[in-house]
């Protein structure tokens, strides 16, 4: 085989074949394929696309590059949770504990954070104590008896999905529906659940811009679980304002303990019901969605999915104090208040750009090498079609540096928006697939 032949056959508009996408990622991956011929192959894929079987095999064999785990020594059915990445979405620190207080096993690898998303894993090591790199026998040990475990990404899951995404990353073929399909889903698939709920978000923080690329994303995604013999929900959510009111490493670690308080803000706190009770189904817990909302509810107005994290944390290290005790977390130096000019209400809040503020500030990172300081962020006191009066706090902002503080203050006036009229409040579950 020639990958010149591959890349003249994609760029004619014809499928590649099982045995071609399977040689491809094997050769590139040990590389002997040079990045130009893979780069002139992503750039015909986006022209051409590929079609359900090409997006399937291309997925098995990104999967199938490296470790693929084996989590059969774990009893019951485990069920895996991926979001599509946004701005305050602490999600997983919520939704994992509530889920595993009602018997569904957490055996979940999450990622850090990039650019202006946030990853799990940043939030997780900002408990102090907290360690994410375990071993696997330790990470099964821990989720068979205590449920649930949280760990970073090993070096070894998918190493072909890491080559072609910082490939991708340079050579403007990142934005391809099927390419992010199968990046996304050959990581999950060699995570080894068996069934797998994904949060597809859409609007201004998120990868989707368009609800309509939302669904054909989630689609593909779901269709390739399903192929591999997956269980598989897709949940379309809003991401056109940041999620919750927080945004920023030790911010957002303290609203999903509030959370699990009983104290979320409304937004997180639907996306968090509805998320867990599609997971519980899913695990076969409930045998449907209004059962598996009063078993949610139910877990954290008792309480048990607050004790369920503080066992989560204990177990990976972390100090429980700061659960109980939450003011005990470090703080920024610089906490400045922003009011507002006018009365009104909140038109809207561009995701993507508080997530830059919080870059701005320290909170994320430029580079993959960058190192970030987990007090800074932003807490929002007003959201979209919220009334506003003038002098009325509309966010709080954390910071270090003076400098940083200003500019992200201009970022945030730049982008936040008050309106005269009542706009409607935006919907945060938009699709269930
Ligand atoms: N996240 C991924 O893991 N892969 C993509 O291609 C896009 C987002």
């Amino acid at each position: 085989m020639r990958m010149y032949d591959l890349i003249l056959k994609k760029r004619q508009g014809k499928p590649l074949t099982k045995d071609e996408i399977q040689w491809m990622i094997r050769e590139y991956t040990d590389g002997r394929i040079p990045d130009y011929q893979m780069s002139a192959l992503l750039m015909a894929i986006c022209f051409q696309g590929l079609d359900k079987e090409e997006t399937y095999e291309l997925t098995m064999a990104m999967a199938r590059s490296g470790e693929m785990l084996d989590l059969s020594q774990i009893q019951g059915i485990k069920v895996d949770k991926h979001s599509t990445g946004g701005v305050g979405d602490k999600t997983s620190l919520a939704l994992t504990p509530v889920v595993a207080s009602l018997g569904i096993p957490v055996a979940k690898m999450s990622g850090r954070g990039l650019g202006h998303t946030g990853g799990t894993i940043d939030k997780l090591e900002s408990i102090p104590g907290f360690s994410t790199q375990l071993e696997d026998d330790t990470f099964e040990e821990q989720v068979n008896s205590i449920g649930i475990s949280i760990m970073g990404q090993t070096k070894d899951l998918a190493p072909a999905d890491k080559l072609l995404y910082a490939l991708r990353d340079v050579t403007a073929t990142v934005d391809q529906i099927s390419l992010i399909a199968s990046s996304i889903m050959s990581k999950k698939l060699a995570a080894g659940a068996d069934a797998i709920l994904l949060d597809v978000k859409t609007g201004s923080g998120a990868f989707m811009k368009e609800e309509s690329d939302a669904m054909q994303l989630a689609k593909e995604m779901v269709e390739i679980g399903k192929s591999a013999g997956r269980k598989m929900t897709a949940v379309i959510t809003n991401m056109d304002e940041p999620l919750g009111m927080a945004v920023g490493n030790i911010l957002e670690v303290k609203e999903a303990i509030d959370t699990l308080k009983g104290n979320g803000p409304d937004d997180f706190v639907e996306l968090i019901e509805t998320l867990a009770s599609h997971m519980l189904i899913l695990g076969g817990a409930v045998k449907d969605f209004d059962e598996g909302l009063m078993r949610v509810r139910e877990s954290i107005q008792s309480g048990k999915a607050l004790d369920k994290f503080k066992q989560f944390v204990a177990a990976q290290g972390g100090d429980t104090k700061y659960i109980d005790h939450p003011e005990l977390f470090e703080q920024a130096d610089i906490i400045e208040e922003i009011r507002s000019e006018q009365d009104g209400f909140v038109g809207s809040i561009d995701a993507q750009e508080m997530g830059i503020c919080s870059l701005i500030l320290g909170g994320g990172r430029e580079t993959k090498e960058s190192v970030i300081d987990p007090t800074v962020g932003l807490v929002f006191s007003k959201k979209v079609a919220d009334p506003v009066k003038k002098g009325d706090v509309l966010a709080t902002i954390y910071g270090n540096d003076e400098e940083k503080v200003k500019q992200a203050v201009l970022h945030f006036k730049e982008n936040y928006h008050i309106i005269e009229e009542k706009p409607t409040k935006p919907i945060m579950i938009r699709e269930v697939l």
